[in-house]
């Protein structure tokens, strides 16, 4: 099926979850993956995968499948991304068990955490509760947590409220130009620790 036309189904669905009627672009999937250099001690963990659109450019980056995880909560997104990601383990769960669903992967330590959830439109306290369970990555060190954040939601209070979290513990961001060509245009956010 088209990638948009699936992607608008899940939309449709789940708006809240969704929290988007397009998958991100090609510009906005490559700023996300900038830098991203995983290894095996060092892997990939991916909340929210929706379509795949920023998976398929990670894939390019992968040393071996074992090196990425990524956790999606819609049932119908995930078995279409095992028929296109058939090497790479994708996790139909909840962001807010991500540290369990990582513990029981055998994966390695992770190095990076490409988040696309939508806090802006998910509950306050699922979006609490996840941001605990990347804060327990981030304390181990060594780790560069990055996600992004449409224009038009970046002052909403629950996007203020996620770059308040990650500046109190792990400084100011790196936030990057906005990116117009993604359906709507978004920055993206990186903190390291
Ligand atoms: C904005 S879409 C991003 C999809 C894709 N990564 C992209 O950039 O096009 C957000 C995705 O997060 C998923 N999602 C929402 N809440 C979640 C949760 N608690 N745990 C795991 N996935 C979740 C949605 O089903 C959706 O696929």
């Amino acid at each position: 099926m088209n990638e948009n036309i699936e992607f608008l189904q899940a939309f449709l669905k789940n708006p809240g979850k969704v929290g988007a009627i397009k998958p991100s672009s090609p510009e906005l999937a490559l700023k996300m993956i900038e830098g991203v250099s995983p290894d095996r001690d060092n892997t990939v963990l991916e909340l929210g995968v929706g379509t795949g659109a920023i998976t398929k450019f990670l894939q390019t980056v992968l040393p071996d499948p074992r090196s990425y995880l990524g956790i999606e909560i819609d049932r119908d997104l995930v078995r279409s991304l095992r028929r296109n990601f058939p090497d790479m383990a994708i996790v139909h769960g909840n962001a807010m068990n991500t540290w369990a669903i990582h513990q029981r992967s055998g994966n390695g330590k992770v190095g990076y955490i490409i988040c696309c959830l939508p806090f802006v439109s998910l509950p306050k306290d699922v979006g609490e509760k996840i941001l605990l369970e990347i804060e327990k990555f981030m304390d181990q060190g060594n780790c560069t947590f990055r996600t992004f954040q449409y224009a038009h939601g970046y002052y909403f209070p629950s996007a203020i409220k996620l770059r308040e979290f990650m500046r109190k513990r792990f400084g100011k961001s790196q936030k990057s130009p906005l990116i117009v060509k993604n359906v709507p245009p978004a920055y993206t956010l990186t903190w390291s620790s």
